[in-house]
């Protein structure tokens, strides 16, 4: 266990949980619970660690951050000063972007079933637009006539038809799912494309999410260069950039063992740079888009017990974190690990147990049948490698007040985003009248 918190830069003194030098018992008396707590240092190693397990293998890398994962404005920031490119879904996350500091023409905007007005919004910003069906490169036309602007660099989302992922909800690509463009439309697509007078292109996939196993990469990229080579060959489109997308997991149980970056860079890399050189795409840059990787390991949640109740099957430990402050466990079954932070590694008597949030919910349980110290009302409970789809997914369900969120590093915390208060549940809401 020791060893795997290590891998999250995780510390123990004197049984107490520290987290970028601060003890987690200290952060919770100036900041109270839930609470999120971001290492910002485990953000700046991953970052490049990666980059240079990449750059071993090839000179024009870029790293698109998935900013799903979190789009905490600190993070964005911080990935932005380490020159990270971005990743975004939704005319949401590009405004935050562009608020947090990055250039536009880092941004490669992939969203799926795109508004008018969402390609405008994109357009006038000048972010990069990654299209996701066939029949949407009509209606950017049309919108880019409207606005009166020249065509920009185009990129198509393709599905390879071989997809993977932790969970049925996050395997993006397959004959079956909603996104991209499969094998028998791309040079189709590509050639509307040039028919329309495009004339800069990229292309694209994201194949899944929470993926260990590097074969599925290799086999995902296989597929992906086959399409590649095809429409190189019909077309003769001299692609900027290829986009091979995120998915790489993270160790979330003990047993389970981190990626091998640099096994994963050389299997791909190996790959496409063979392919770059056959069809002499040379120059054209490679990205891939990881969200998780980068963010995940770096959060934890600090939840305080409040509630001890034996059942006749079970021991519940009630904690202030629910549902509401992260539902990967509810929505997905995810694993998450837990730590009783303010008594780690006490020897004494164990129990296993479930753990709930304060959800009105029977599914609000973050942990199942979990072998702890025997729990008292007070404990604190740590929740690791929430960074990744943790906050970026909370909600106010129940009316709940949406958790503050801390950065640390080097033993300082800063508060980098405010606890919800009363007043903010019933923003933006109007009584009726006269109705
Ligand atoms: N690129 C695209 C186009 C994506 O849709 C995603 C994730 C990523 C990159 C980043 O994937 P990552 O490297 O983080 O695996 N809510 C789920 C994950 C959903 C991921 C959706 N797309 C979870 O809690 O695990």
């Amino acid at each position: 266990m020791i060893e795997f918190l290590k891998q999250k830069n995780l510390e123990v003194k004197k049984n107490h949980l520290f987290i970028g030098g601060c003890d987690c018992v200290e952060l919770v008396e100036k900041y109270d619970t839930p609470l999120y707590v971001i290492n910002k240092d485990t953000i700046v190693q991953r970052y490049h660690s990666l980059k240079n397990a990449l750059l071993e293998h090839y000179d024009k890398i870029e790293i698109h951050y998935a900013a799903k994962a979190n789009t905490n404005m600190s993070i964005l920031k911080l990935l932005n000063e380490e020159g990270a490119h971005l990743d975004c879904v939704s005319t949401g996350e590009i405004y935050l972007a562009l608020k947090a500091g990055f250039a536009p023409e880092k941004i490669l905007y992939t969203g799926n079933n795109y508004r008018d007005d969402e390609f405008q919004f994109a357009l006038e910003k000048g972010v990069m637009i990654n299209l996701d069906a066939l029949s949407q490169i009509k209606r950017l036309v049309n919108v880019l006539d409207a606005v009166n602007m020249e065509k920009p660099l185009i990129s198509f989302r393709v599905n390879p038809e071989f997809g993977g992922g932790f969970h049925d909800h996050c395997i993006t690509a397959g004959p079956d799912i909603k996104f991209g463009i499969l094998d028998s439309e791309i040079i189709e697509a590509y050639k509307k494309a040039q028919q329309y007078g495009f004339t800069k292109f990229g292309i694209h996939t994201h194949i899944g999410s929470g993926i260990l196993d590097i074969s599925t990469f290799k086999v995902a990229a296989q597929k992906y260069l086959d399409i590649i080579s095809k429409i190189k060959k019909n077309l003769d489109i001299d692609f900027e950039f290829i986009d091979f997308g995120g998915g790489l997991g993270i160790p979330y149980r003990p047993s389970e063992k981190p990626l091998d970056l640099n096994e994963y860079s050389t299997s791909i890399l190996d790959l496409f740079k063979k392919k770059i050189e056959e069809l002499n795409l040379n120059g054209l840059i490679f990205s891939i888009e990881p969200g998780r990787y980068l963010v995940a390991e770096s959060t934890i949640i600090l939840s305080q017990v409040n509630t001890i109740k034996e059942t006749r099957t079970k021991n519940w430990i009630g904690i202030d974190a629910g549902f509401n402050v992260l539902v990967r466990p509810t929505m997905y079954g995810s694993y998450h690990e837990v730590v009783v932070a303010n008594r780690v590694g006490v020897k004494g008597k164990q129990l296993k147990y479930e753990i709930a949030g304060p959800i009105c919910e029977s599914g609000d349980v973050i942990a199942k049948d979990r072998t702890l110290p025997k729990i008292e009302e007070n404990d604190l409970i740590a929740i690791l490698d929430a960074g990744a789809y943790g906050f970026s997914m909370s909600s106010s369900y129940n009316s709940k007040l949406l958790p503050a969120e801390i950065m640390v590093s080097n033993g300082k915390s800063q508060i980098v985003r405010e606890r919800q208060v009363y007043e903010d549940l019933t923003h933006h809401q109007h009584f009726y009248q006269d109705l």
